[in-house]
């Protein structure tokens, strides 16, 4: 794609102005972006290629088992090395391994849950030979494996620190996260693993190792979660705290997950503070060590700072299931655990409302989740389909309310391959659809059994874990609390910025209050056999706020 780079004066320090950056897309807004920032870096060091060169904030290149390479900056998906920096190894050089201590451990799935897993964390300066040791039993965790290093090297002139303490003298933030891919794990069983590097070795202490569990084979119950919209808050501690009550397999984050981006347009003039990502990956450290969790975009997790498509930040930090390439591995993806499909939207692609991103995968999402949905309902041993995505396609908030987008480019493929549940975020309330199909709606009233494959999809909007709370524009009703109005009043977002206001039928549950989603799937004893997933939505002290049960 030919990228256009605007007509922006970059000889003044100023930056540009949300207005034209609005008229940008995110590559091209990286694409101007580095032009200021290379050019800046000039200036400073006088001639080119004299001192360090650390063009603005770069995605470091992934080096396996070995220390932090600084100063590869990507743009697009082509790395070009550039001499490490001197300040950066000046910095830790005189810092000895044993007294960094690993933090913010995230698991996810690869691919397969029943064989594969990547464990990542973060250190707070350079480290050398990172690894993981992983085992059965935590008194013998093995030998050590390498461990993937990805830097990411932010300019503090560019960001707008969280309150009035500047975040450090230093010119440039610096977050080395680390990631191990694991494979060929066995069904259904518990590992566990520490983490280390030179100086540090945490399999000499219990209290620093984790462990997880692959996916089991065969039919088997189990409960997984779903919440978006989270952030770093008391409430959004609540809610993590409530994940690891319920003791899912998995959990699925619809979208804006930590806010270090916090005016959410996708815009290089928004503000962002990266330094908020530690905090947060602390925050879910005591779910996210053991628990899969399965991160989807949101509009706060465009950074525009970050190549390629403002997502070179999310790769560094998480890992998206799909091919071996960090830097490759689209934001969208699927797995299937037990009896359940699931499937992870980038609805940035498809957003009216935010359109920085809309339409840069040229339409290859879109192909792919055809592709995907049609795989998955001819495996016999899936039952149901979950998909879930930042924005809601099916919401009556008086903030966000729906998004044309996904109307329009992902509705009519649930429709046709029978979704069963979609979990949506981005308005900070619970809301339950009843069944949709076509746009026509069946009634489903709290604690009803649905059966979606002929009376359609459910919609949740689950975007109340932990940022501040949205409004409706009619009364809550939840279970306990049932309020039946006629008609409910929303709006969708179309092309080009519009909304056009509807009164709808369809909103059955909603719920202002900091919540999770909690599905239990209970599958028949053979493919084919009835199967049912009971939905839970609860409140954030762990009260049930709604139900519905799906049944195939
Ligand atoms: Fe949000
Ligand atoms: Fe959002």
């Amino acid at each position: 794609m030919q990228l256009r780079v605007p007509s922006v004066r970059i000889m003044s320090p100023s930056r540009m102005t949300p207005e034209q950056a609005s008229r940008l897309t995110l590559a091209e807004q990286h694409a101007w972006y580095r032009r200021f920032a290379s050019r800046r870096a000039l200036l400073r060091n006088g001639v080119a290629g004299a001192g360090p060169l650390v063009a603005g904030p770069a995605l470091l290149g992934a080096a396996a088992a070995g220390p932090a390479t600084a100063g590869t900056a990507v743009a697009g998906t082509t790395a070009r090395r550039r001499p490490a920096s001197p300040m950066l190894l000046a910095k830790s050089s005189w810092i000895s391994g044993s007294a960094v201590p690993p933090f913010g451990r995230h698991l996810a799935y690869g691919s397969d849950p029943a064989s594969q897993i990547s464990v990542a964390w973060q250190v707070p300066v350079q480290v050398s030979d990172p690894f993981i040791r992983v085992g059965t039993t935590p008194w013998d965790l093995g030998e050590r494996i390498g461990a993937e290093v990805r830097a990411l090297t932010t300019q503090v002139s560019d960001t707008r620190p969280v309150g009035s303490v500047p975040p450090s003298a230093a010119a440039t933030v610096e977050q080395f996260y680390l990631h191990a891919r694991l494979t060929g794990l066995r069904p259904g069983h518990t590992y566990f693993y520490s983490l280390g590097h030179r100086g540090w070795d945490a399999s000499q202490g219990f209290a620093a190792i984790g462990s997880f569990s692959t996916a089991p084979a065969g039919r088997i119950p189990f409960t997984f979660t779903a919440f978006g919209d989270q952030g770093v808050s008391y409430d959004a501690v609540g809610t993590s705290a409530l994940i690891r009550a319920q003791n899912p397999a998995f959990h699925l984050h619809a979208g804006d997950v930590s806010y270090a981006e916090s005016g959410g347009r996708g815009l290089v003039t928004d503000s962002y503070d990266p330094r908020v990502w530690d905090s947060f990956f602390t925050e879910i450290e005591p779910a996210a060590a053991s628990i899969p969790w399965q991160v989807a975009v949101g509009n706060h997790e465009m950074e525009a700072w970050y190549s390629p498509d403002g997502y070179g930040g999310q790769h560094a930090r998480f890992d998206f299931p799909g091919e071996a390439s960090s830097a490759a591995r689209p934001t969208y993806y699927s797995f299937v655990y037990g009896n359940v499909g699931i499937v992870s939207l980038d609805a940035n692609d498809v957003s009216f409302e935010i359109p920085a991103n809309h339409g840069y995968t040229g339409g290859t999402q879109v192909a792919w989740l055809a592709r995907t949905l049609a795989g998955l309902r001819r495996q016999p041993d899936v039952d149901f389909i979950v998909a879930y995505f930042h924005h809601c396609a099916y919401c009556t908030c008086a903030v966000h309310g729906s998004e044309g987008g996904a109307r329009k480019f992902f509705v009519p493929l649930f429709d046709q391959f029978g979704v069963d549940l979609v979990i949506n975020g981005h308005n900070h309330i619970y809301e339950r659809t009843d069944p949709l199909r076509g746009g026509v709606s069946r009634p489903a009233p709290i604690g009803s059994t649905v059966r979606p494959a002929t009376e359609g999809t459910t919609y949740i909007a689950a975007g109340g874990a932990g940022v501040g709370l949205y409004d409706f524009g009619a009364p809550d009703s939840y279970q306990g609390h049932v309020r039946a109005v006629p008609s409910v009043p929303g709006f969708v977002n179309e092309a080009g910025g519009s909304t056009v206001t509807e009164t709808v039928t369809w909103s059955r549950t909603r719920f202002t209050g900091y919540c999770l989603l909690v599905m239990d799937s209970k599958p028949g004893w053979r493919p084919g056999a009835p199967s049912t997933l009971i939905v839970r939505g609860l409140s954030e002290d762990g009260s049930e706020v709604d139900r519905v049960v799906l049944a195939r």
